[in-house]
């Protein structure tokens, strides 16, 4: 059966063991993960052909894995090279690779089958849109704020990813990349798939703290400390949308794109309205760290 997936010919995912034709790569109809949204994913970055910050994303992996009680399918070894094959057989210079573990298929139930371990592992890759993420590297995007409506453990990388759906989709009919969520007390928490950073008027990077209100960024992980390391003055703690708007610089950071510049808040204008140099800096310090597979 072909699933009712387009794909460029010559693509390939990994499905539980074996590498199928894209269009061609499914799950059982009672997986878990389709159901009732019982998985977890990470997202890898790929430049010239090397993994990105693969240990930040396979240590995360486990600490989702390890709080939905969910096994590793595979070994950590067997994983890195999983990654590396696909990426050969699809032929990615500059791409993102996704993963997805679910607790399997079973017999529709809420409760997780107790002493049953039958994970799900799914890989897909796809080549970068190189251009539009340059674009958003030196230009910068636009973003608006949104009440943050997700459940209370954003520090797993679940798939239930509904609220970030809806923020996301509202963003774009706005003509914006990203929707900043913010708590009931008026703090930033996150991006709806990025994590938030600004700059204060003393040059200071500010960002939220690691807490269970928002996912341990990998990014957000390498860009503090390329920027301790250069010396540069950062405080983790949390930061209004008001202050947001009269911060010098604010930027976003993930796998799909290091401190990609923040140019505008709900219309208006963040410093004067262009990346920077702060920003800029911190894209060119991650460019040098973010080494394969070592960082
Ligand atoms: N998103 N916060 C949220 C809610 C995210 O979904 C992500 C990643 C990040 C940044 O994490 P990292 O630096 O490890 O990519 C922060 C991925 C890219 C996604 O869902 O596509």
């Amino acid at each position: 059966m072909k699933w009712p997936v387009r794909a460029p010919s010559g693509r390939f995912a990994y499905v539980n063991g074996r590498y199928l034709p894209h269009g061609r790569a499914g799950v059982h109809i009672e997986d878990r993960g389709l159901q009732l949204g019982d998985s977890i994913y990470e997202v890898f970055r790929a430049e010239a052909g090397q993994l990105l910050d693969e240990n930040g994303h396979l240590d995360r992996l486990e600490r989702s894995l390890t709080a939905l009680e969910l096994p590793m399918p595979v070994t950590r070894a067997a994983l890195r090279l999983i990654l590396r094959e696909l990426i050969r057989r699809n032929r990615i210079r500059d791409g993102i690779i996704y993963l997805q573990v679910t607790r399997g298929a079973f017999r529709r139930d809420h409760p997780m089958p107790e002493g049953l371990a039958k994970p799900t592992l799914i890989l897909t890759a796809r080549a970068g849109d190189l251009a539009g993420a340059a674009a958003r590297l030196s230009d910068g995007v636009k973003i608006i704020t949104l009440p943050d409506e997700r459940w209370a453990r954003r520090d797993i990388k679940t798939t239930q990813l509904l609220p970030a759906v809806l923020a996301k989709t509202a963003a774009k009919r706005a003509g914006s990349a990203e929707a900043w969520l913010v708590d009931g007390e008026g703090f930033v928490t996150e991006g709806g798939s990025t994590n938030g950073w600004i700059v204060n008027a003393a040059g200071t990077l500010i960002t939220r703290p690691l807490s269970r209100d928002i996912l341990p960024g990998v990014t957000r992980g390498v860009i503090l400390s390329v920027a301790k390391e250069a010396g540069l003055a950062v405080v983790e703690r949390k930061f209004t949308v008001v202050e947001a708007l009269q911060a010098k610089e604010a930027f976003l950071t993930s796998a799909s794109g290091a401190a990609v510049p923040v140019v505008a808040i709900d219309g208006k204008a963040v410093g004067n309205g262009r990346p920077g140099p702060l920003t800029l800096r911190l894209q060119a310090l991650y460019a040098g760290k973010s080494g394969s597979g070592q960082s």
